[in-house]
């Protein structure tokens, strides 16, 4: 075993040179679960009733960003079906990268940032405007799609910066969208169940803070909840803290914040993106899981793992790996009796804190892609162990 364990070390150090990706999950506006920059590739998972087996669609095709930065973001315009990529491109980090999920087409949006800064921000989309507003260094910033919607327009577009927030400096924001207002939790000095406001269609920071019942006040990852029904504007959206303990929904229509069951995958590097009906974690190790979720509806649901998304690792064993080389190393050695090609629950059982060590990374954490490439790691893992016994 000790052999074993030095050997997974090994490979670890050899793997976590390779180049870690970036990317990101959204949704499309009929509930289709995306997955951008697995493995050099795009992918169509599906809606939810269709995750627990199967292959998904590879969507990749021409003008997508390479997802080769830190960090990449993707947010979903809900009436125009479209997914607009931000730190897609490291290359080219100005730019932002629209899908448009009906066309399967790419286009690329130039931006001129000023003052933003792209490698520390928060950002969320507002839904009615299709405005970007983003939380930079303490200063508010905005980005109008309000008239590109779906692709790209020649000019650049201009990040405005609207006003410092008057929230202590050092704030990491944790910032969630519903009823078209911005919510700031975990703002110093406000208490627990309460959010501090800013009214994008006022452009105006609430002076005092509104409470929604019962919260932690700490930092966590959120994601806005969206409604189908003639895709109204999200009421509710879901925080996740930091230590992962629960999944707190709160409504903003009627102040109150309820709870469902924490994430299976205790990690603060993750991030989620939720549909009309169900809430994915994407954790840092690259592992997707979900909880049905529908906004005012049922709260006793359970997580489950994405393994359409997770059987991808089968196919790409010939990459090289990628930092969280451990905890495929750990489920390497769990499964290397199997002698079994295929890569179904290896992936999400993931003890896998690995990459996590980046706690207190700020809402926007960067994903190695090793869903993909780790399998192969622990399929070597699991012939080594043979040969070794
Ligand atoms: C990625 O995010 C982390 C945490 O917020 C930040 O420290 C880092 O600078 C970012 N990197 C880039 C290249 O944006
Ligand atoms: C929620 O709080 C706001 C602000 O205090 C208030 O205007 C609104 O009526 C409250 N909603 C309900 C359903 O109590
Ligand atoms: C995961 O991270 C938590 C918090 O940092 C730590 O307590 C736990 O031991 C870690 N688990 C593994 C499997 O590394």
């Amino acid at each position: 075993m000790s052999r074993l364990l030095t050997l997974a070390s090994l490979l670890f150090l050899s793997s976590s040179a390779a180049v870690a990706s970036s990317s990101c999950i959204a949704f499309d506006s009929s509930w289709n679960l995306l997955a951008f920059g697995f493995g050099g590739k795009d992918y169509n998972a599906g809606t939810m009733d269709s995750w627990s087996s199967g292959t998904p669609t590879d969507i990749t095709t021409n003008g997508r960003p390479p997802f080769d930065g830190k960090n990449a973001t993707c947010y979903l315009s809900q009436f125009f079906n479209a997914v607009y990529v931000l730190n897609g491109d490291s290359a080219n980090p100005n730019n932002v990268y629209i899908y448009d999920a009906g066309a399967k087409s790419w286009s690329t949006q130039a931006t001129t940032p000023g003052s933003f800064d792209f490698s520390n921000f928060n950002a969320i989309l507002d839904h009615d405007t299709n405005v970007f507003y983003a939380l930079s260094k303490g200063e508010l910033f905005f980005l109008s799609f309000d008239g590109i919607t779906t692709s790209a327009k020649s000019d650049a577009i201009a990040w405005t910066d609207v006003q410092k927030a008057p929230y202590p400096d050092g704030y990491q924001p944790v910032m969630a969208l519903a009823q078209n207002h911005i919510h700031f939790l975990n703002v110093p000095d406000t208490p627990a169940g309460s959010a501090d406001i800013f009214v994008i269609h006022f452009s105006f920071f609430q002076p005092d803070p509104q409470s929604y019942g019962n919260f932690p006040a700490t930092h966590g990852q959120t994601t806005s909840i969206f409604l189908s029904e003639a895709q109204q504007v999200q009421q509710e959206f879901a925080f996740i803290p930091d230590d992962g303990s629960a999944t707190f929904i709160i409504n903003v229509e009627n102040n109150n914040t309820r709870s469902l069951a924490g994430p299976s995958t205790k990690d603060a590097g993750a991030t989620y993106f939720a549909s009309d009906s169900a809430i994915v974690q994407f954790s840092s190790s690259g592992a997707l899981s979900y909880i049905p979720y529908k906004t005012g509806g049922d709260t006793s649901g359970s997580w489950s793992p994405i393994q359409k998304l997770a059987s991808l690792a089968g196919s790409s064993s010939s990459s090289s790996g990628s930092g969280s080389g451990t905890s495929t190393a750990k489920s390497g050695s769990q499964t290397s009796g199997s002698g079994s090609g295929s890569s179904s629950g290896s992936v999400s059982g993931s003890g896998s804190n690995s990459t996590s060590d980046n706690n207190g990374a700020m809402g926007v954490a960067e994903r190695s892609v090793s869903v993909v490439f780790g399998m192969g790691g622990a399929l070597v893992l699991g012939t080594i162990a043979i040969m070794l016994c």
